[in-house]
């Protein structure tokens, strides 16, 4: 039993102290790694063939967007960078684009890994899930039985180079009910109550981060678990690529999928 360290008297106690709790992975850092050298191939390919692996299939319903998407700060968004979102229903909504791609390596080598690796994190995570829910009954029920194809997502994020210093992603909350952060090719991530409180995260071992995000406690209906504000600082100079600051994996789950949050909300510390 994987999570047998992880108590709900010590996830209380890391959330109180440091606002997220370490939870061992079942999953090797090897098939990590391997995934993330998957997900930079796929980034790879044309900018239109990645394009055409973006869908929304339903424009008020935020757990229907899949796949591929570009952020850049000339575009308004807050960061430069490339991320897919994966989720149960993708290779649904993406069949065609899959069907068009059934001879590209950088395209099935990608799906392969982020298959595996979506199965095998979203059991951990709901193993994690269900020792909260047995203090606070229904938040398994909320992320798990109610439409997880569309509520967990395994997002796979390439930034920019900013720069030593520089930010990758400015402090905020995640949107959504929890997230996991699952691996990343460096150090930069910090995590706190608020910016004077963000600690910078260390990996020890085969380890996964939960943070609880902007709706767990109310999902909870508990005060117990207030959001973890975080940003992610590249760190030298160092970059994993010419092309690639940093990358990193994140499993999120959510519990509405509607766009009540705004952005505002999630980039303002309470
Ligand atoms: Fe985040």
């Amino acid at each position: 039993m994987i999570l047998e360290k992880v108590t709900y008297e010590k996830i209380i106690l890391d959330i109180q102290r440091q606002n997220y709790v370490e939870v061992p992975l079942t999953i090797s850092s090897l098939s990590l790694d391997r995934a993330a050298q998957h997900f930079l191939d796929f980034l790879t390919l044309p900018q239109e063939v990645k394009n055409s692996f973006r869908v929304i299939a339903d424009e008020h319903d935020r757990g229907s967007d899949s796949g591929y998407a570009r952020k850049l700060k000339v575009h308004g968004d807050s960061d430069n960078k490339e991320y897919f979102n994966y989720r149960g229903l993708s290779e649904q909504l993406l069949k065609k684009q899959l069907e068009q791609n059934r001879s590209n390596p950088n395209v099935q080598n990608f799906f392969q890994s982020a298959r595996g690796l979506f199965s095998e994190t979203s059991n951990t995570l709901e193993e994690f899930i269900k020792v909260v829910d047995r203090h606070y009954q229904g938040i398994h029920n909320k992320i798990f039985s109610k439409n997880p194809g569309r509520l967990l997502c395994l997002r796979f994020v390439k930034y920019d180079s900013a720069g030593k210093g520089g930010f990758l992603a400015t402090g905020h909350y995640d949107r959504g009910a929890c997230a996991f952060a699952l691996a990343e090719s460096a150090p930069g991530l910090r995590v706190g109550k608020d910016q004077d409180t963000l600690t910078k995260i260390m990996r020890q071992g085969n380890m996964g981060i939960f943070m609880p995000a902007y709706t767990f406690n109310r999902d909870t209906d508990s005060q117990e678990f207030p959001p973890a504000w975080h940003d992610v600082v590249q760190e030298s100079n160092d970059t994993y690529s010419k092309d690639v600051a940093r990358w990193a994996i994140i499993l999120f789950a959510d519990v509405h999928s509607d766009h009540t949050i705004s952005y505002q909300d999630t980039h303002t510390p309470f």
